[in-house]
């Protein structure tokens, strides 16, 4: 890759800009929506503390290697290993399915539509994938070659959520995820993990974090894992995605990730943000700051089959949370609302100010990305690493 790559002495932190000639150009970036990746997509792969820069300066990449306590990191496994929701629900990061993206979006009437939102995008080539575990090889045949388990990001694999969800055409009000209602003993376990990460994106980026915690101060405090930044956590357990990019989350903010891992070693499953061709490798403590809005998929998952574990850790403000009443009127609504009542009430659409300085209602971006959060809602949402 044509970079400019450079270290601060005093930190240690390698920054990494992006040449405009190594960025794929936009139409060969969408084609590799709902596809995965390997290898072949990218060139530079951060394990490492390091900054990325996209060519218009813009922040890709915060990567922080072993920031997070071994301990809280400890408690938080036993809990999120438990979560098993198969991860068939998470449209477009659970990648083409029969052939096609898995991605027929659901309308705002809370109907599925006809359009496949891929259709025509895909590349047969960089969707020859996996047949029963095994590779399939260039020539179509399938690979006699099984000792090595590659995860195709369904097979093996859970997603869940804990926190809150907003409302949407199935479940028309806001509500703490099942997990999170059902277990709030393991809900305080999680909650210091969450917190030992919440403090690192504070400190690493703190005018996302500002930005954030502006949107929480007009939050209800029922939403709001208590002492973060964050509404809701996606958990993946060996779980590849598909190139997708995530929804729902609060455009003002930033994707904030870590992982757990368990088990034998695993090789792989890296971070792939195929348009600027860099990977990342996030192990047990390291926190991921990261643009989720650019394209971004996973390189396989090779192990042992059934001998390892890779739970991911998405953190994010839901981004109509604040729009939410409290627990109690919200279960209020669920047992008065009428057919047909819309989801919020319009008039009471807040502004956001952006980053520029100017005012923008987020109702624009909640309706276009409303269909891509509806897929997976309790178990998935648009979010996975
Ligand atoms: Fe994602």
């Amino acid at each position: 890759m044509q970079h400019l790559h450079s270290v601060d002495l005093i930190s240690g932190v390698s920054h990494y800009h992006i040449a405009e000639e190594a960025v794929l150009p936009d139409d060969q970036a969408d084609a590799l929506a709902g596809t995965y990746v390997d290898e072949e997509h990218y060139e530079l792969l951060i394990n490492h503390d390091a900054d990325v820069w996209t060519p218009e300066g813009d922040l890709l990449v915060r990567f922080r290697k072993n920031v997070l306590p071994s301990r809280e990191c400890g408690r938080a496994w036993k809990v999120l290993r438990t979560i098993h929701n198969p991860a068939t629900n998470r449209g477009m990061a659970a990648g083409k399915h029969e052939g096609k993206a898995f991605i027929n979006p659901i309308k705002l009437d809370g109907t599925r539509s006809n359009t496949d939102y891929t259709a025509g995008r895909l590349n047969s080539a960089q969707n020859r994938g996996y047949y029963n575990g095994k590779p399939i090889l260039k020539d179509g045949t399938v690979s006699n070659t099984t000792r090595r388990h590659i995860s195709d990001g369904l097979a093996d694999s859970s997603s869940g959520i804990i926190g809150s969800f907003d409302r949407y055409a199935r479940f028309p009000f806001c509500r703490l995820t099942a997990f999170t209602k059902d277990n709030p003993g393991d809900m305080l376990k999680v909650a210091d993990y969450i917190r030992a990460i919440d403090k690192v994106f504070c400190a690493e980026l703190p005018d996302r974090y500002q930005a954030q915690m502006a949107m929480v101060e007009q939050t209800k405090s029922d939403w709001i894992i208590p002492g973060t930044a964050f509404t809701t956590c996606t958990v993946n357990k060996n779980f590849r995605t598909a190139v997708h990019k995530d929804a729902g989350d609060l455009k003002e903010g930033f994707g904030v990730l870590s992982v757990l891992e368990a088990g034998d070693t695993y090789a792989g499953c890296y971070l792939v943000f195929p348009k600027y061709r860099v990977a990342v490798d996030m192990r047990t403590s390291d926190v991921l700051l990261c643009n989720v809005h650019e394209w971004h998929g996973n390189t396989p998952l090779i192990g042992k089959k059934g001998h390892y574990e890779r739970i991911s850790v998405v953190l994010y403000y839901r981004a109509k949370m604040h729009k939410c009443g409290t627990a109690d009127e919200e279960e209020f609504r669920a047992k008065h609302r009428k057919l047909g009542d819309p989801l919020y009430d319009r008039d009471s659409r807040p502004q956001l100010v952006t980053t520029d300085g100017t005012e923008e209602n987020t109702d624009a971006l909640y309706d276009d990305q409303l269909a891509l959060a509806n897929m997976g809602a309790l178990g998935g949402g648009g979010e996975a690493q």
